[in-house]
């Protein structure tokens, strides 16, 4: 870990009370770990922006009597196995099914990844969540 380091900022006094409160309903105990999450979150922003190597996840919620869903879901993870490192599959009830599925690669990739996950006749739920490697903060 590098050095830490001081720095003011200046900003409106509304806008600093408004983010003080926000603070409190997220449980901050103070401002600086506040803004060290908004700065990180804004760089792997960045990192999916720039097409560069991430991780995230795909949550998929579908009912698996559409038999014909279920040989899509399966294909399409198929065409994109390089960036897949794992999945899991949850019998919510009788019917439906949560999938869970750890993706790391090209951001592009993986966005074109969920996009046809999501596209598919019947997926009741498709969520996506952009992580990062962690190399670069
Ligand atoms: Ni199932």
């Amino acid at each position: 870990m590098s050095k830490l380091v001081r720095f003011g900022v200046s900003l409106d006094e509304d806008l600093l009370n408004q983010f003080d409160r926000l603070l409190r309903q997220k449980k901050y105990t103070n401002r600086s770990e506040a803004i060290r999450d908004l700065i990180r979150e804004e760089l792997v922003k960045k990192e999916w922006t720039e097409n560069r190597e991430v991780t995230g996840a795909i949550t998929l919620v579908y009912d698996h009597h559409a038999r014909e869903l279920v040989t899509r879901v399966l294909d399409i993870q198929h065409d994109y196995h390089t960036c897949i490192l794992s999945s899991q599959h949850i019998h919510l009830d009788h019917h439906n099914c949560f999938e869970i599925i750890v993706t790391r690669g090209k951001s592009k990739d993986i966005e074109a990844l969920f996009q046809k996950l999501k596209a598919v006749k019947n997926v009741k739920h498709a969520g996506f969540m952009m992580a990062t490697r962690g190399k670069h903060f």
